[in-house]
């Protein structure tokens, strides 16, 4: 099973959770933390940290973790990783885009997931032509609108998942990932849609990518076939620290 959850954040969730910063990370992530210069670096990495920490306390809701217990460390590659007193565990993805971010979990540390969010913004011809393949770059080019900017960011978005999911992010060539085209008129909101790819190395055997679009942002998934997929409704929002019992966070617990 994929755990995922998806929330947007307000500069007023930020500030809660900077006051918080104490009760919410770890002393190895608050020195990390600390290190960010750039306003929107901090606020898409806090936001992100504290939605993953959510997601992992609700999906082991057994184990009552405090959000401080739940860790979220990096590889060298950049390929985020949880963990749980000292250990690594099970396989995480996230990304963050504009003030929204998403978060896919599986405790089994086999299973391979990438996820991707992009803020719904038109991409300039010479950024198409760059990353995506001349087949990619015409079909976004035969759609204008809304949904030409709906067209390119899920190109560019399904990319990103698949390179995350097998580990290595923008260090392959984008074009050694080609996205089919995608029916863009009947694609429910807040609903997984089926995306066609195809690879060199054929990955499209074992790995599913699936998109869908909420609001002002697409979002785009990739795992290992056999995967479900379990949604987590989680709002960073609501996400509030008890005065009482400081590791415990309220909306995470409900
Ligand atoms: C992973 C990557 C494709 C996503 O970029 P993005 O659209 O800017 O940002 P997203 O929010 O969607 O995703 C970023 C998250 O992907 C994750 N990530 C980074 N490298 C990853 C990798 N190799 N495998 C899996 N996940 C990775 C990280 O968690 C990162 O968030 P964080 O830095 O807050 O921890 C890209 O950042 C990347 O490849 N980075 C590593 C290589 C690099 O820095 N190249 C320089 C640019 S060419």
């Amino acid at each position: 099973m994929i755990y995922w959850t998806y929330s947007t954040f307000s500069q007023e969730d930020i500030d809660r959770f900077e006051r918080d910063a104490d009760k919410l990370l770890s002393e190895e992530e608050r020195r990390a933390y600390r290190k960010l210069t750039i306003p929107k670096r901090r606020e898409e990495w806090l936001a992100s940290r504290v939605l993953a920490k959510c997601l992992v306390t609700k999906v082991f809701a057994e184990r009552d973790l405090g959000m401080c217990e739940v860790e979220v460390h990096k590889e060298a590659s950049g390929m985020p990783f949880i963990v749980l007193d000292g250990k690594r565990v099970g396989r995480l993805s996230l990304s963050h885009s504009g003030k929204a971010a998403v978060i896919a979990f599986s405790p089994d540390s086999n299973a391979r997931v990438g996820v991707d969010i992009e803020r719904l913004e038109e991409r300039t011809t010479q950024m198409t032509d760059l990353f995506f393949t001349p087949h990619e770059s015409r079909w976004v080019a035969s759609f204008e609108g809304y949904q030409l900017a709906l067209a390119q960011n899920l190109v560019w978005s399904a990319k990103e998942s698949y390179l995350k999911a097998i580990g290595k992010g923008l260090h392959l060539d984008t074009r050694k990932v080609a996205i089919g085209n995608v029916d863009l008129v009947n694609n429910n909101s807040g609903i997984w849609h089926d995306i066609a790819f195809s690879t060199d190395g054929q990955d499209e055997m074992h790995y599913s990518m699936v998109f869908q679009a909420r609001r002002n942002y697409v979002l785009t998934l990739c795992a290992d076939r056999q995967r479900k997929l379990e949604f987590v409704p989680l709002e960073l929002a609501q996400v509030e620290m008890s005065k009482e019992s400081p590791s415990l966070c309220l909306a995470c617990k409900a």
